[in-house]
């Protein structure tokens, strides 16, 4: 493939770990993680997430990164180039659909951060409860706003992606996430200090294992992918970009961790509040944009000035960590099409901003807006988001399994995973056992449980 440093690359060691994990967290942690939760009946959700991040996240991490920095190519070329076969460059195709699906009606919510910082902004985020509820019913099912936030959001991530890997991307991270992480912590506070939010912490906190059911365990092991951008050969294109130094096994475990905190924080800070003002905890995606204008009023209705700036600062943060996750999405079809199909950037770039700009207008007016955009029951939308958390991200990564444990040489998967025996070697033949057996094992018994075969 073309020379690393034609291709960019990331700078630093930080910045990596910050790009990586600017991808992972997002929406999936503060949007996706609190009314998946809420969903699935709180603390035992929790757990069997957790258990997913640990026992298949990480390994399913370490996999996408072998592949990239081994390549240094985009998803499809990468497969193929480690395999010697045409036909395992599939994989990479099917991640770059995966990603540019999820673009799609990520773009959506993204656009609806958008409208929140705005009128969080001008003040107008204002009355109880159901006054909330009815602004985002009645916003969400506009006919043109949202769809419109939606493309301009895509159009921002288009710019930045762009641009190239390092200028931007590297240096926003490093400033936004440890701020993100300072916001969530005050908000927890104020969340959890609410009258009656000790119910939603319990919620949380006590588990209940009669809600254990096949199809919590599929949405726990969706969730945990979605959240760690895993299955789309996200991870191993940021990998191409990744120096021969980096330990992967450390860098996947320094980013899960951080992206199961964030998702946890962001737990601690909607459920309590929830369950304070009296929404329930299983309303759904909207969750986030009832519950938080609440918390911020009522919290700090004393200090009105305070409420008002975080809840603008909230948003914000929301917007930037939702960008750090669009950008990588997109940047697995933009350099796809500019290394194989030998496009200029621009080009390859338009050519996904255009495609998922159509599928974001149709999921928003799915929505409300239109009856009937929509499939199999659900809203063009939630088809979309159950679509690729239930089946396309698990079947990626459980192809990526299959490909590193059985198919590719593994004197370089050792190679890689050790860079070239300085570190973590005594991990290798556990990562190979988690692999081979552990991780394909267990998604096909999830997946074969929720389809009733088993
Ligand atoms: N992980 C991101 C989040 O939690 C979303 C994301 C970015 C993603 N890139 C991805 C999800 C690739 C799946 C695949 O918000």
């Amino acid at each position: 493939m073309a020379n690393t440093s034609e291709r960019g690359f990331f700078t630093s060691r930080i910045g990596i770990i910050l790009a990586t994990a600017g991808s992972a967290v997002g929406l999936g942690n503060v949007w996706r993680f609190p009314f998946m939760t809420g969903q699935n009946g709180g603390a035992v959700f929790i757990i069997l997430y957790i258990g997913c991040i640990f026992l298949l996240g990480i390994p399913g991490m370490v996999s996408e990164f072998i592949v990239g920095r081994r390549s240094h190519a985009n998803a499809a070329h990468a497969y193929q180039e480690i395999s010697g076969r045409r036909s395992w460059g599939l994989v990479g195709y099917l991640g770059i659909l995966t990603s540019t699906i999820i673009l799609g009606f990520y773009a959506v919510v993204a656009g609806w951060c958008l409208q929140y910082l705005g009128v969080s902004i001008a003040g107008q985020l204002q009355g109880d409860t159901a006054a909330v509820t009815t602004y985002f019913q009645q916003f969400s099912s506009h006919p043109v706003k949202p769809a419109l936030l939606g493309v301009v959001f895509i159009l921002i991530t288009h710019f930045i992606v762009v641009r190239g890997i390092q200028g931007g991307i590297e240096r926003a991270s490093k400033l936004l996430m440890p701020v993100l992480l300072l916001l969530l912590v005050i908000i927890v506070i104020a969340s959890c200090s609410l009258p009656g939010s000790l119910q939603g912490i319990e919620f949380l906190l006590r588990p209940d294992f009669s809600k254990v059911t096949n199809e919590v365990m599929l949405e726990a092991l969706g969730q945990a992918f979605f959240s760690l951008s895993l299955g789309t050969a996200c991870l191993c294109t940021y990998a191409s970009y990744f120096s021969h130094h980096t330990p992967l096994f450390k860098s996947a475990v320094q980013v899960a961790v951080m992206d199961t905190m964030i998702a946890i924080l962001a737990g601690l800070m909607i459920f309590p509040a929830a369950f304070s003002v009296g929404v329930q905890p299983d309303s759904g995606p909207s969750l986030i944009f009832i519950t938080l204008p609440n918390v911020f009023q009522q919290a700090f209705a004393t200090m009105p000035v305070v409420g008002w700036l975080i809840s603008i600062m909230f948003y914000a943060l929301l917007v930037f960590a939702a960008l750090t996750s669009t950008i990588s999405m997109h940047e697995i079809g933009t350099a796809f099409f500019t290394e194989e199909h030998r496009l200029p950037r621009q080009r390859a770039a338009w050519l996904i901003t255009s495609c998922c700009s159509v599928l974001a207008v149709l999921c928003s007016l799915s929505v409300g807006a239109v009856e009937g955009i929509g499939l199999m029951g659900l809203s063009l939308m939630d088809f979309c988001d159950q679509l690729t958390a239930k089946f396309m991200l698990p079947a990626g990564a459980l192809l990526t399994s299959i490909f590193i444990g059985w198919f590719a040489n593994q004197q370089v998967v050792r190679n890689e995973f050790t860079n070239r025996g300085t570190v973590a070697t005594s991990l290798f033949p556990a990562y190979q056992f988690a692999v081979r057996f552990v991780l394909p094992i267990l998604i096909v018994l999830i997946f074969l449980r929720q389809t009733g075969i088993i």
